[in-house]
């Protein structure tokens, strides 16, 4: 199977309050990810902030990311929306689609459908977020996780696919005291390639990164990718903590 690069992705989700100090952490992050070559960092702040940091990342060692888009491609009537393509001339390279703190605000399977279609159709890498509200010994959650996949990349094309992510994300893990164990992680992981590979073909999926997101932090990042075996990370909180996750990225650039 191709190796696929390491990929940390920070969520600032509506941090920090202001964009001083969102160049601040952010250029002390872009310094410590040139130095970590073999992994793909990528932060994804508040809209507002990606034009100003883009500016100052240009060419540079941190991808940008969005944390929403409209589904409504290119422009039009639509108050308060912001376009995938308006993201991409902002700067963003990546869109988190899907995320559980906007599905508990009402979004459904079809509008993430929707807004991944949207996204990828403008040339934009989906970060596409899936993950069970709580776990029990029925393995339920496998098919709620199963039926998110297939909901969520309904109609998207096997040429499209290498520029979508799967970030798997436990609700009951963000935000939280602990991470999943490793063991459980990768058992989900090989689950979500399984789910895959019916839906479009082992050859098709074989590109297609699947990351963990979930209380991840300096602590738990080695075994987690190790035994997890995942591509990377989707980190909240950590993120804006520039230290640790310099941490996490130095971790994931130093593992083989
Ligand atoms: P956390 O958030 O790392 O603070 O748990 C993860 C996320 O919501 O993406």
């Amino acid at each position: 199977m191709a190796k696929i690069k390491k990929i940390i992705i920070g969520n600032w989700k509506m941090n920090p309050a202001t964009l001083k100090e969102a160049r601040i952490i952010f250029s002390k992050i872009k310094k410590i990810a040139s130095l970590c070559k073999k992994v793909d960092t990528v932060i994804c702040p508040p809209t507002l902030y990606l034009s100003p940091l883009f500016s100052k990342s240009s060419g540079g060692a941190v991808a940008l990311g969005a944390q929403n888009t409209s589904s409504f491609e290119g422009n039009g009537a639509y108050t308060g929306f912001v376009s995938p393509s308006m993201l991409k001339n902002a700067g963003a390279e990546f869109v988190i689609i899907g995320h559980s703190e906007r599905r508990r605000e009402g979004e459904t399977d079809a509008v993430i459908n929707k807004k991944i279609l949207a996204s990828l159709s403008v040339g934009l890498k989906v970060i596409f977020c899936v993950g069970e509200k709580e776990r029990n010994h029925d393995g339920h959650f496998l098919e709620f996780v199963k039926r998110q996949i297939h909901s969520g990349l309904q109609g998207v094309s096997k040429k499209a696919l290498p520029d979508v992510l799967i970030a798997y994300e436990p609700v009951w893990a963000i935000g939280a005291e602990n991470a999943i164990l490793p063991r459980d992680l990768h058992q989900m992981k090989i689950f979500i390639r399984k789910v895959l590979s019916e839906f479009f073909g082992p050859n098709a999926v074989e590109k297609v990164p699947v990351i963990y997101g979930g209380t991840v932090n300096p602590e738990n990042v080695e075994t987690l990718l190790l035994a997890g075996e995942v591509d990377g990370f989707l980190v909240g909180r950590e993120s804006l903590n520039s230290k640790n996750f310099g941490i996490i990225l130095q971790v994931a650039h130093s593992l083989k």
